[in-house]
């Protein structure tokens, strides 16, 4: 078996990403296979150890193999691993609905729970404009996105996510919703500072609500710390209290998809805590919220809302696994394990020191541009040219052979290229939030030896 395979891509230099996401066909050269996983490591079949630096697409927030977690599961399957919700509520739902509601805070009481971060989506979406057609505003519809942003891989989701490269295939098959520009701080247009341009992005969303028809704006979508599609992008603070401001000024809810960044990651239970003068309408949670133990996703919602809806005739949605007693009871242990543990403040300690060994690094090598993020939530990006910021060839697929290389070092890296490579390319820096000091320090060390693994190849094909 040789040392690591190239995923197949298909048109990669115009592609988001691999597109093997089926089982690979008989006789293709095969990915490395998973053995175990304990802690933040990962263990191939062939005996090799990796650190899961990035938790996996960043969903494995309490690391592999947590007893707890598995002891849960294991007495919740005993018992009951599915009861439909019109027959039966089950205490695993009752419990963690208790205790998600209430790490989120006031004004957001009620949690409907789904399998995932694009289930999550579409329930906030269809959540959203049942509430306004209960409030008698049939005329709201459009749900305003970013560009880039991304909300998920289904076609609702994809209607608000930002990235041209899938509008282009799947434009015809989805009523698209309009896009602003998300607030770069890194790669500005000329003119500009971070500062400068978070305004001009609020006044993009004030003149596209205008320019639409602010009674036809049902919503604005947005992660409060970017994930993939921006990589960990983190605004300057009045962006966020502009961007609620402009909502309340038209009767827009702020919908913050935080199916990344919730659940701790950033060393708040919802990134949203970081700006209070900002409080979201409704909240989307993913991934940490089960950390890769089970699938799940959660809507997040006032009271007020819930209750129009309801006495609207109730919510007209809802998936086979909405609630399941399985899943709830995973998320429970997971949540109460993150709670007990103070990971969430692990996350903010560790994420400062992460982000001091980064940007250290950053000043080391001449291909890290720009270290940015919250809490353990934090990207690289790589430049060939620090002053000028320029951009690998898109033919390289930086992003994706830089991700080879950590893993030949037993790293691994998390990446996805957005709307081809057009806005920079970075990678995840986001290990599961138990990941200790020295485990940070060795993890920086490795991104240091792998980018320099990395120039030299750049330096031999004489592209540096
Ligand atoms: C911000 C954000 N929203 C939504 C999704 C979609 O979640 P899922 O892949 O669980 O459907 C993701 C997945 O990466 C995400 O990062």
């Amino acid at each position: 078996m040789p040392d690591t395979i190239v995923r197949p891509l298909i048109g990669a230099e115009d592609h988001g990403g691999p597109v093997d996401n089926f089982y690979l066909k008989k006789g293709t050269p095969r990915q490395k296979a998973i053995a175990r996983a304990d802690g933040i490591y990962m263990w191939d079949t062939e005996g090799r150890r990796y650190i899961d630096a990035s938790s996996g697409p960043v969903v494995s927030n309490l690391g592999h193999g947590n007893k707890r977690v598995l002891a849960a599961m294991a007495a919740q399957a005993g018992k009951a691993t599915y009861a439909h919700h019109a027959h039966f509520e089950s205490e695993a739902n009752v419990r963690l609905a208790e205790l998600v509601t209430g790490l989120a805070g006031s004004g957001l009481e009620r949690a409907f729970f789904v399998s995932g971060g694009s289930e999550a989506t579409e329930s906030a979406l269809k959540f959203a404009r049942q509430y306004a057609v209960a409030k008698g505003e049939t005329a709201r519809w459009k749900v305003i996105g970013r560009e880039p942003g991304y909300h998920g891989g289904t076609l609702g989701a994809l209607a608000v996510t930002g990235d041209p490269v899938s509008h282009a295939i799947f434009g015809p098959m989805l009523k698209a919703m309009p896009k602003v520009p998300a607030p770069f701080t890194y790669r500005l247009p000329p003119n500009h500072d971070a500062d400068s341009y978070a305004r001009a992005a609020t006044a993009a969303l004030e003149d596209c609500i205008r320019r639409e028809g602010p009674e036809t704006v049902l919503g604005f979508i947005m992660e409060p710390v970017g994930g993939l599609a921006t990589g960990a992008l983190v605004a300057p603070d009045h962006y966020y209290r502009s961007v609620r401001e402009i909502c309340d000024r038209y009767g827009v809810l702020l919908i913050f998809d935080e199916v990344m960044s919730g659940a701790g990651r950033t060393g708040k239970f919802l990134a949203a805590d970081h700006w209070p003068a900002a409080r979201p309408d409704l909240v989307t949670l993913a991934k940490g919220i089960a950390a890769g133990y089970t699938p799940m996703g959660a809507l997040l919602a006032p009271d007020r809302m819930v209750e129009t809806v309801a006495a609207a005739g109730g919510f007209m949605h809802g998936h086979t696994y909405l609630s399941n007693p399985l899943s709830c009871a995973v998320g429970f242990a997971v949540v109460s394990e993150m709670i007990e543990r103070n990971l969430i403040a692990n996350a903010e300690r560790m994420g400062a020191l992460l982000r001091t060994r980064l940007e250290a690094l950053k000043a080391k090598s001449t291909i890290l541009g720009d270290v940015r993020g919250k809490g353990l939530l934090h990207a690289i990006e790589i430049v060939t040219d620090k002053s000028t910021k320029a951009i690998p060839p898109a033919s390289l697929l930086a992003v994706y052979r830089i991700v080879e290389l950590a893993a030949k070092r037993g790293l691994l890296l998390y990446s996805r290229r957005t709307a081809g490579g057009k806005y920079g390319e970075w990678l995840m820096v986001s290990p599961p939030l138990i990941v200790s000091a020295a485990e940070v320090e060795e993890i920086v060390e490795l991104i240091g030896l792998t980018l320099a693994d990395y120039e030299a190849e750049l330096r031999e094909a004489k592209l540096m």
